[in-house]
């Protein structure tokens, strides 16, 4: 193992997403996100209506405590600090004619916090919480009037941040859509939704995402736009051509993505499935020139767990994981959520991306979720003696030093949740990914006070020692 070198502009970091810490959910003029009737998960059936055990309609109440958990983020050096924008708050319908200027006045003290502590924003436009309304009004995103709406929303925010966040990333796991609709606002509960629904409403994602690229280059060139999808290193099962065969096919799937994103072009093995899956999108007339025309700066991806595949998965049984499954690894451990860890694959993936695009990567999404046990720390205080979580990150940071050795470009890293919130899963607070415990359990019971974890002042010194003292 060679000492991990950063380069000394690293972005040491945190992600969050809005849906999953805000809270608030009707406040400042906030309209309803589909989030707000998925008390299960996203992969679960929505209601009709919010219900109260919905963890996310409160979340950790970030909204009101936001410069409170700023100044924890700032302790720990945070470089970086990524939210995503509730597009809700800003258009509460999606479609609305004028935005909702106290939405836009919340990220603007926002992001001033975080310039007053030295953080630059990385910013997603869509986590996961699409209006409500454009799941019920419309088809969701395989309605290309989504796309106009989603047009408008980017112009806004790039026009009214365009001094204030750098870094931006257009859709979250972009390559989840297939697998987890209502990323798109599609309730396949609600709806009737074919594969090629799906399909043509990824390729509207494509083409918001290639529009918004445009919009924020025409607002300020300074900005930079990354895509973000999920990376899953892909095993084969056996040395047998066709399990290698299966695992490049499923590789491609997510691949695609990243690949229109970044040359422009639906590669022709992505054409080839299509098409033998009887599927024709509809391209609109301008749709290749504006995927051409506008790839990205960047490209950045969350990892958690590498998979296994084989030519007949169905042989085997599945292993857990939060969109993607593939067949266990007899090689590697799993969370208490049965994701299993792989240090060595975030290597593999940096490495991966690096060699087919040459583009700078940016690690936005890492940790391990975990049940954490709140101790008693002194006379009145408490932390969390959380070394399984500094086991794991700090394996995979030395990881991305090794990678970084092999060459690979590496804008910063931003670990999963460094604050607690709300699981996308499993819609659960008891699975734990921050550096800072907060007070709520799976009921919404408890104070939401903020206690310090051990992996807070590892973090520290992490950020303080540039990584030298991983
Ligand atoms: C990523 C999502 O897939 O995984 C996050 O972008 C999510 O929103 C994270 O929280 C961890 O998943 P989970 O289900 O443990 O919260």
């Amino acid at each position: 193992m060679t000492t991990p070198k950063f380069p000394d502009n690293f972005l040491w970091g945190g992600a969050t997403a809005a849906n999953q810490l805000e809270g608030a959910y009707n406040e400042g003029g906030r309209g309803l996100s589909v989030q707000d009737v998925m008390p299960n998960g996203l992969m679960s059936a929505p209601t009709p209506e919010p219900t109260e055990e919905n963890l996310k309609l409160e979340g950790i109440d970030f909204y009101h405590r936001y410069p409170e958990d700023i100044a924890l983020m700032a302790e720990m050096g945070f470089k970086v600090f990524r939210i995503s924008i509730a597009w809700s708050r800003i258009f509460p319908n999606g479609d609305d004619a004028q935005p909702n200027e106290e939405g836009l006045q919340f990220y603007d003290d926002l992001f001033d916090e975080l310039h007053k502590h030295g953080m630059e924003p990385l910013v997603t436009l869509s986590h996961y919480e699409p209006p409500l309304n454009l799941a019920r009004k419309y088809r969701g995103w395989i309605d290309r009037d989504v796309i106009a709406f989603f047009e408008k929303y980017a112009r806004t925010v790039f026009e009214r941040y365009q001094n204030k966040v750098k870094y931006w990333l257009t859709f979250n796991e972009v390559n989840s859509i297939i697998s987890a609709p209502a990323n798109g606002a599609i309730f396949e509960d609600e709806i009737e939704v074919s594969l090629a629904d799906k399909w043509q409403a990824a390729h509207h994602q494509l083409v918001a995402s290639a529009l918004a690229t445009k919009i924020a280059k025409e607002i300020n060139p300074d900005m930079q736009v990354g895509c973000m999808v999920i990376s899953m290193p892909t095993y084969s099962m056996t040395p047998d051509p066709k399990d290698q065969l299966a695992v490049r096919d499923f590789m491609n799937e997510n691949y695609a993505f990243t690949d229109i994103h970044a040359r422009g072009v639906y590669p022709g093995y992505l054409k080839r499935h299509l098409r033998e899956a009887g599927i024709e999108i509809k391209f609109g007339e301008q749709d290749a020139r504006i995927l051409k025309e506008n790839t990205v700066d960047f490209i950045s991806f969350s990892y958690y767990v590498s998979l296994v595949q084989a030519h007949n998965p169905q042989n085997y049984q599945t292993a857990a994981g939060n969109i993607f499954r593939g067949i266990p690894n007899p090689y590697l451990e799993a969370s208490e959520w049965g994701w299993q860890i792989d240090p060595i694959g975030l290597r593999l993936v940096l490495n991966d991306f690096w060699d087919r695009y040459q583009l700078p990567l940016f690690i936005v999404e890492n940790g391990l979720g975990a049940k954490d046990e709140l101790i008693a720390d002194g006379a009145d205080s408490f932390t969390v003696a959380d070394d399984y979580r500094i086991d794991y990150l700090k394996a995979h940071l030395q990881q991305v030093g090794e990678a970084i050795e092999d060459g690979v470009e590496l804008l910063g890293y931003t670990s999963w949740g460094p604050i607690d919130l709300v699981s996308m899963s499993t819609a659960q607070m008891s699975k734990r990914y921050g550096f800072i415990y907060v007070d709520r359990d799976d009921n919404g019971q408890g104070s939401l006070n903020r206690y310090k974890k051990h992996s807070f002042h590892w973090y520290k010194e992490v950020i303080e020692t540039n990584g030298a003292s991983l």
